[in-house]
């Protein structure tokens, strides 16, 4: 099969990102992949400002693309294609992201490839591990959590996700809650170990109904309403809030592994040949995830993948390598290619997720 090289692009949140990835479907190296985070713009207003994020990524990526090359050692010359994130996202991010492609592709007579950010997640396992079609992939993240059954680079059926936040949005706003720095993952993470997981129990949302959706949301109402019986003048005990921490990550932990169980039925029903699982997003950092999802595929005889975290949370390299495969497979697209604010990656199950007024996000 022909080695192609392309350029990848990334501008759908609050990461501007760019890398140069080489090889062909199954078997590609990353040449250089550049993330330059906006956390310090955003820092004041305690989430992502899209207004701001937008202007941040059409003011720098130009520059980060730069970047990306002379760290790959080429110019556009040694490009085959331009692939880029066209949703879903943060429309303004994803307008800047696709715009500087198509000036990059039209300037350089480049084809152009478009690419879905949660195909980019859910593919790098590929990139990382060269994982066969088809596996089970949990995509966890501070937007995302969903079980995707990855059977081709545009054949993914969704077998479940939240129907609220996702894990890492639950995460932060515990964070919130007890005054701990954000991201929130990592800092209940570290609180949790000084905690016991079985003082305060915390809900399960969702177990004891069949399938493999989950819910978040409910779990800050449970940890602000224990949160303020544990008060003493206004004061958290440290250990109270550690014993907090515990229980709350130990409730995420218990949904997602039973429900990953599930998933993975459905997914041996199959019967794959070499059975796999991945999980890829910011969440997949967390010690006490990774350990749950890793006893349960082992249970159940599948292996289990977990791809460098630079490469789990959003990058250019991922979207750069779901452009290989989509344009090893013929893909193209044109001057016409649209940013999509919201665009589900199984069609046929967008109308299961009922969500918000406006569909999906993802
Ligand atoms: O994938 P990511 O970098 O960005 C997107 O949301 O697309 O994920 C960021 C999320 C944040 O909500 C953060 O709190 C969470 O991942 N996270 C963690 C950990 N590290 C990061 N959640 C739990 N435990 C962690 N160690
Ligand atoms: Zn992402």
């Amino acid at each position: 099969m022909r080695i192609h090289t392309l350029l990848g692009l990334e501008s759908s949140c609050d990461d501007t990102a760019a890398a140069v990835v080489r090889g062909t479907p199954g078997r590609a190296e990353v040449l250089s992949s550049v993330v330059e985070g906006q956390t310090g713009l955003h820092a004041q207003f305690g989430g992502v400002v899209p207004e701001i994020a937008a202007r941040a990524h059409a003011e720098r990526m130009d520059i980060v693309v730069r970047r990306a090359l002379d760290e790959a050692g080429l110019d556009l010359g040694g490009i085959d294609a331009v692939a880029v994130t066209a949703g879903p996202g943060l429309i303004g991010g994803v307008m800047s992201g696709v715009m500087c492609a198509k000036g990059i592709a039209a300037g350089a007579g480049l084809p152009l490839i478009g690419v879905n950010h949660l195909a980019g997640h859910a593919l790098t396992p590929r990139l990382t591990d060269g994982v066969a079609y088809p596996y089970l992939m949990l995509l966890v993240s501070g937007g995302h959590c969903q079980f995707l059954l990855v059977r081709g680079p545009e054949d993914f059926t969704r077998l479940g996700g939240t129907i609220d936040d996702a894990p890492g949005e639950a995460f932060d706003k515990t964070a919130r809650l007890l005054a701990l720095p954000q991201p929130g993952g990592p800092s209940v993470e570290a609180e949790a170990s000084r905690g016991d997981a079985a003082r305060l129990r915390f809900p399960r949302p969702l177990l004891d109904r069949e399938g493999c959706d989950m819910s978040f949301s409910g779990l800050k109402t449970a940890l602000l309403r224990t949160r303020d019986s544990l008060m003493d003048n206004g004061q958290l005990r440290a250990q109270d809030r550690s014993d907090l921490c515990a229980g709350f990550q130990q409730a995420v932990v218990d949904v997602l592994v039973e429900k990953t169980r599930r998933a993975l039925a459905l997914y041996l029903a199959e019967g794959p040949e070499v059975p796999m699982v991945a999980v890829a997003g910011g969440v997949a950092a967390n010690k006490a995830i990774r350990a749950g999802l890793e006893t349960v595929s082992a249970e159940m005889g599948v292996g289990f993948v977990a791809p460098p975290l630079a490469l789990c949370t959003d990058n250019g390299a991922m979207i750069a390598y779901a452009g290989l495969e989509r344009f090893a497979g013929g893909a193209r697209d044109d001057m016409t290619l649209a940013a999509r604010p919201r665009w589900p990656l199984d069609r046929a199950a967008a109308g299961m997720l009922g969500g918000g007024k406006k569909g999906p996000k993802a």
